[in-house]
Order: C-alpha cells, then sequence, then structure tokens
C-alpha cells in the first residue's frame, strides 16, 4: 500500500468518512465534537491559527480497517503477523516536503501549532499522534507513540511511566547525564502509527514492521539540529531532546484507553530544538481513547492467538471486546476436545496483561454478548468452572489496584469455562426450534398467504381409524408429536391431535426417553424412575 497521509484522507472523505467544516471553531470545541461525530472531522477555519486540524481518522472499526486496507478487522490482525514475521527495512531519503518550512532556536513556537486539549482534566494542550524516533547507543532505534502535553513554547513533557523500551532508552540517557535526542512526526499515515504503536521486542525497528505492513519501505529522511530521521511523509516534524530531568516533573492528567482519567504522572522534560512542516500543513490530533483502542485491538488478537495455537486448542473465533477496553477482556470459541477448555484458558492468560477470559464451545456466537451470558448462565458451576489465579503481572493503569509512584501492582487473572461440562449429555442442550421455520414465512401470511384446511373427521369412527394408522406409524419407530402432524397433514391439526388423544384414552401411547410417541410397553417405551 503505497497510500500516505493526505491520500487517506481524501479517501476518507470521497467514502463519507471525513467531514469538511469550513466555519470558525474555537479549538477548546474540538475534543467534544469528534467524541460526537460519526467521521472523522476536518476544521478548515480554527480561531487564532493558520493551520488546519483534522481529528478522528481511525475512530471507528471501519475507518481502522481502511486504514490499514483491510477488507475484515481480523484481516489486520492477520497483516500485521506477516509484518512481524517479514518486517521491511525503512528507506533513508534526503528531504521531504515537510521541510518546506523549518523554524530553530528562539524561532520555534509550539502555540502557533493548533494543538487541542482532549479530555477535561487534561493537564494541557496535549500532542497525540506523534510518533517518536529516538537511538540508544547501544541498543539501537525504536519507535513509539507518547502524548507531550505542552507546558511552554519550546517545552513540553513526555509521558513515559510505563517502562517500554523509549522509557528505557531516556533512563539510560538520564543515567549518563545527557539530553534523548527524539524526533516526533505528527501527521502520519495510520500504517505508520500501527506499526510504532506495536510494542515490539528491544532491537526490532518498529519502522520495518510498518513497512512489512505496507509491503513496501517506510521513507525515512534527516533531521537537522539532530541525528535522527523523522517520518518523510510526515506534515510536521519536532526535533527535540528528553532532558535529564529524571521522572521529576507533574505531568497530565491523561484521558486513558481505559476510558478513565488517570492519575497525575511524573515525566521528564523535552526540549524541541526546531519544527519543521509543510507549507500548508495539517495537525493530526488523534482523539483519545477509541483511535487508540482500534489499532490497539489487532495486537491482542495476534499474541492470543500464537498462545492458543502453542497450547494446541482448535480455536473458531476470538473477541478482544470493548468493553474491556480492548486490553483485559476476551471471548474465545474452541472446538473442544475434553479438558481442552481449561488448557485454553491458561493458555490465553498468560498473554500480557489479560485479566478476564471466557471460553465457551463453538455453537456460541462470541460477537453476541447475550449468547456469551447465555452460555455462562448454562455452562457454568462456579465451583468446578471459574479459575482465579492472584499476583500476576498487572497492568499500572488498572484503577482497581493499588496506584502511585514506586508502586508496581500485582493482580488477579480469572478464566472461566463456559463450554458443556465433559460428561453431561449433548440432549441437555438442545435449543428451541420451531417446526415449519423453512416453509413458514411471516412476510408470505403479511402478504396474504393461506393455507390448505384439510380434513377434518366426521366422527368417532374416522378418529379411531386415523388412530389406527398412527399406532402402525410409531410401532416402526418412535416419532415427536410435530412429525405425526406433519405425517399425517391431510387432516387438520385438531383432527391429528383428537386421534393421538384416542391412542391415550385407550392405553396404546407411551413415550421414549426423548419424548416421542411410541407404542405403550414397545421396546422403545421409557421407564418411570424406581421409587
Ligand atoms: C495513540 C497512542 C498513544 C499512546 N500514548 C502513550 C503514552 O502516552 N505513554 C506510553 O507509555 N505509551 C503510549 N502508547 C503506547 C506505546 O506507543 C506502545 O506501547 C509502544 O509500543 C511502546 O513502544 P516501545 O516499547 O518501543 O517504547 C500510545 C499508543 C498509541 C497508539
Amino acid at each position: 500500500m503505497q497510500e500516505n497521509f493526505r491520500q487517506f484522507l481524501d479517501r476518507l472523505r470521497q467514502n463519507g468518512e471525513l467531514v469538511d467544516l469550513h466555519q470558525a471553531v474555537d479549538i477548546r470545541h474540538i475534543a467534544t465534537l469528534v467524541d460526537q461525530a460519526k467521521t472523522a472531522l476536518f476544521f478548515h477555519n480554527v480561531i487564532g491559527y493558520d493551520m488546519p486540524v483534522v481529528s478522528g481518522i481511525i475512530r471507528s472499526r471501519e475507518r481502522a480497517m481502511m486504514g490499514l486496507g483491510a477488507e475484515t478487522y481480523r484481516e489486520i490482525e492477520d497483516k500485521l503477523a506477516a509484518a512481524i514475521a517479514k518486517p521491511i527495512p525503512p528507506k533513508h531519503v534526503k528531504t521531504s516536503p515537510t521541510r518546506e518550512v523549518v523554524m530553530t532556536g528562539d524561532e520555534v513556537d509550539l502555540y502557533k501549532i493548533p494543538i487541542p486539549m482532549s479530555s477535561i482534566y487534561d493537564g494541557g494542550p496535549m500532542i497525540t499522534a506523534g510518533v517518536v524516533i529516538a537511538r540508544d547507543p547501544e541498543l539501537g532505534i525504536n519507535s513509539g507513540i507518547y502524548r507531550f502535553i505542552v507546558k511552554e513554547k519550546n517545552l513540553t513533557g513526555i509521558d513515559i511511566v510505563t517502562p517500554n523500551n523509549m522509557r528505557l532508552f531516556a533512563q539510560r540517557a538520564f543515567e549518563r547525564k545527557e539530553p534523548l535526542p527524539i524526533s516526533i512526526s505528527i501527521g502520519t499515515h495510520p500504517i505508520e502509527i500501527t506499526g510504532s504503536g506495536y510494542r515490539a521486542p528491544l532491537g526490532v525497528d518498529e519502522m520495518a514492521i510498518a513497512g512489512g505492513l505496507r509491503g513496501s519501505p517506510v521513507e525515512l529522511a534527516p533531521c537537522s539540529t539532530i541525528d535522527l530521521p523523522y517520518i518523510a511523509d510526515a506534515e510536521i516534524v519536532l526535533e527535540g531532546e528528553i532532558l535529564p530531568t529524571g521522572w521529576t516533573w507533574p505531568e497530565g492528567r491523561f484521558g486513558e484507553f481505559t476510558r478513565l482519567m488517570g492519575g497525575l504522572h511524573w515525566n521528564p522534560l523535552v526540549r524541541i530544538k526546531a519544527v519543521s512542516m509543510r507549507k500548508d500543513a495539517i495537525y493530526y490530533n488523534l482523539h483519545m481513547p477509541w483511535e487508540n483502542t482500534w489499532l490497539a485491538a489487532p495486537t491482542r488478537y495476534a499474541a492470543i492467538r500464537q498462545a492458543l495455537r502453542t497450547a494446541g486448542v482448535q480455536v473458531k473465533d476470538i473477541n478482544v471486546t470493548l468493553g474491556g477496553c480492548a486490553f483485559w477482556h476476551a471471548v474465545i470459541s474452541i472446538k473442544k476436545q475434553p479438558g481442552e477448555a481449561k488448557n485454553a484458558l491458561l493458555a490465553a492468560l498468560s498473554v500480557m496483561d489479560l485479566k478476564h477470559v471466557v471460553v465457551v464451545d463453538d455453537d456460541i456466537d462470541i460477537f453476541d454478548p447475550m449468547d456469551v451470558e447465555w452460555a455462562i448462565a448454562t455452562r457454568v458451576q462456579g465451583d468446578k468452572d471459574v479459575m482465579i489465579v492472584s499476583n500476576a503481572r498487572a497492568k499500572p493503569l488498572d484503577p482497581s489496584l493499588p496506584q502511585g509512584a514506586g508502586i508496581v501492582p500485582t493482580g488477579a487473572k480469572v478464566g472461566i469455562d463456559a463450554t458443556i461440562p465433559d460428561g453431561i449429555p449433548k440432549e441437555h442442550y438442545e435449543r428451541i426450534t420451531y417446526a415449519y421455520a423453512e416453509t413458514a414465512k411471516i412476510d408470505d401470511y403479511a402478504n396474504g398467504k393461506k393455507d390448505e384446511a384439510g380434513k377434518a373427521a366426521a366422527d368417532d369412527a374416522e378418529v379411531a381409524a386415523l388412530a389406527k394408522d398412527i399406532l402402525a406409524a410409531i410401532e416402526k419407530a418412535p416419532l415427536y408429536y410435530t412429525d405425526i402432524a406433519e405425517k399425517f397433514a391431510s387432516y387438520n391439526f385438531r383432527t391429528v391431535a383428537r386421534a393421538i388423544g384416542h391412542l391415550h384414552a385407550t392405553e396404546k401411547l407411551w413415550q421414549d426417553p426423548r419424548g416421542r410417541m411410541c407404542v405403550r410397553g414397545s421396546q422403545f417405551a421409557a421407564t418411570p424412575p424406581k421409587k
């Protein structure tokens, strides 16, 4: 996929997924407008700024799929897995349109860029879509997305409280008492956002994963004040350095992927040394949490599928649910062999910070919450089917755990085996279905369809004659009542019911263990429970 950021915006526009607002809009209203909109929004006239703002471009499942060039949401996961297996290293180009306007030193003024605030208690205007590239002298190149709150015209914080690779790079520079140079590319295609958001192991270049996703190399161009590349297609690039201030400056709060307001963080400061941009740059404001969620979920799918593959479980489907913030919950349907649901739970719960996993049989629609709850209601015995593991690794952002500087909380992992228990007869799980569902259609009747009247018994003798025919039929093999009604459908139902009633009254009728009609005393007849 060769598409760049602007081409993606055009494609959204052509598909009715991006709406242009040309009237004056106060930047303070942007976050709530994006939150209310079904489409991405392009604000052409932001009061007090010369630059337009686009936001919400991957804030739905459909737009996330469009961004990654996928026909289905599942395909994003497949593309990511393929890109991880076959990364394509970036291509270095000399320069790019991002350098049409360059400001350095005193000219740097972040207040000229329309950086909106997002959630209500945010600590200030926040850069949310900056793809950060850094280099450690020994560990190599790393990239990721981290949020920056603007503090001064050339000073921000960087939110690296989570123990990720960028934090490690900054920690190592801090211990050397040196700043850590970083480039921050803003306004890049969803493919580069996805690649950098993927938590690759140390030494793996996330831009090469983005290349794998594209099927062609991501182009990188050199910064002017630091020895690092930026994404050549970016609208705006900030060149800066994480100062060796340590984790000493209050920052936040931040609206988190949990859909909750996180607490105050302690973070390092970032000095911005240069800003370069296109002449007509567009500022991309990534809207938390959903633009993050839709692109983060496929990485969980990939990890869960891998763990289940290792456990040798036959998986039908996985649903990393949105109620679980696309992070903490998974529902998995499997083709079960005895005991395998528990193995599946153990495997899935080993994945990252998954907290709660439900495993169901493959007849359950895991994308229908009612069906999943029904499986829990009808297939679970809490003392046998719920497993709880205490003190496992947990996500510090889990608000139900102790929080605070220096606290590394551990938490519980819970697995629910909502498959049909081993050893329970399948008949316990025969779903209600309706006779004639294939032929009697309400739309036809609403349009006036009529049924044939069927013969009515003229007298008791005729009922007795029909009863004899029915008896002959059930002598051969037991039949459900509906089967008898259908077999003798040339009579109306009342006549058939009277004939079966006649067999009952004359003590000829009985039922087999599955409830079918059979002849009393025959080999098929069910026996009453012993007293
Ligand atoms: C939109 C978006 C915003 C993010 N914001 C942050 C953040 O503020 N702090 C953070 O530590 N991780 C944040 N992340 C997650 C990291 O980018 C992600 O975990 C990345 O893989 C970390 O890479 P690293 O381990 O190479 O540093 C964000 C991800 C996305 C997609």
